[in-house]
Parts: structure tokens; sequence; C-alpha cells
């Protein structure tokens, strides 16, 4: 196998794992809310917001796909496979840490995983991009990127502030 297969193949695969966990983060913020999990004065609006930014993202990924099976001619199907698969795997997840009885704390502390999950994909995206220097593919992630990392912030947020006031 070439270099530039292998490289295009991480790209496959990354894209396909940070499309999976945008997919996978608004079925878990749905799931929550139905649980009555986020119901909390404060907590609801803020995830709510954070699950429509990720449905941005989610679009934004799937026209940057586009684009790429294009210009990087990467194949968009496989990236879609692996992107359910992702989905699967962190709704499993998402079961075993929430376990028979779960309560907020323990719904936003999952989401903190799920975004934090979602900030180390961009940041390997991110330097990803850098080495085949794709300045589309750059910029797109880097600013998903950003969003990430505020989404990551205010579930820490939410989480100090549920603990110390149940
Ligand atoms: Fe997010």
């Amino acid at each position: 196998m070439t270099d530039n297969n292998n490289s295009k193949q991480k790209l496959e695969q990354k894209l396909g794992e940070a499309l999976g966990l945008e997919m996978a983060a608004q079925k878990a913020v749905e799931e929550l809310s139905s649980k009555g999990l986020l119901d909390k004065r404060g907590i609801k609006g803020k995830i709510e917001g954070m699950k429509k930014e990720a449905g941005n993202h989610q679009t934004e990924l799937e026209e940057l796909i586009e684009k790429l099976a294009e210009s990087e001619n990467i194949d968009s199907e496989n990236i879609e496979e692996v992107a359910e698969e992702t989905q699967e795997k962190a709704s499993k997840m998402m079961q075993i840490y929430l376990g028979e009885d779960p309560d907020s704390s323990e719904a936003i502390e999952f989401l903190c995983l799920a975004e934090g999950g979602e900030v180390t994909h961009y940041e390997i995206l991110s330097a990803i991009a850098k080495d085949i220097k794709n300045k589309e593919l750059s910029g797109k992630v880097n600013s998903i990127l950003e969003e990430e990392k505020n989404h990551l912030q205010m579930c820490i947020q939410l989480g100090k502030e549920n603990a110390v006031s149940s």
C-alpha cells in the first residue's frame, strides 16, 4: 500500500467517525431528554442549542465530504459505513455508561465524554488536513473544532453546576 492510499484511508476513517459522532450526539440528546434527564432549569436550553449545532456540523461535514470525493477522490460510501458503525458504538457506550437507573449528573457526564471524543476527532482531522495541505478541509474542520471546544466547556460547566445544586 502506498502512503497516498494510507492517508486517504485515514481521512475516510476519521471523517466517518466525526460524522458518526455528530449523529450520535443528536440521538443521545433526544434519548436523554425523553428520559427526563435534562429537564432541570438552565440545562435543557443549552443542550438543545448544542444539539442544533451538532445538526449543523453534520450538514457541513456531508457537504464537505461531497466536495472531497471530487478533489481528494475519497470514497463517500466507505465514510457513511464508518459513520453508521461509529454511531452504533457510541449508542452502546451510552447504554453501558448510564446503566439501569441513570440520573441527570450521569446524563450530563456522558455528554461531556461524547464532546471530549468530538474534540479529539476534530483535532486529529485538523492534523490530517494540514498534512495533506487541503485548505478547504482545514478551514471547515478548524471552525467546527472551535465550536466543539465550546461544547465541551459548556458540558463541564453544566456538570459542575448540577453537582453543587442538587
Ligand atoms: Fe458537539
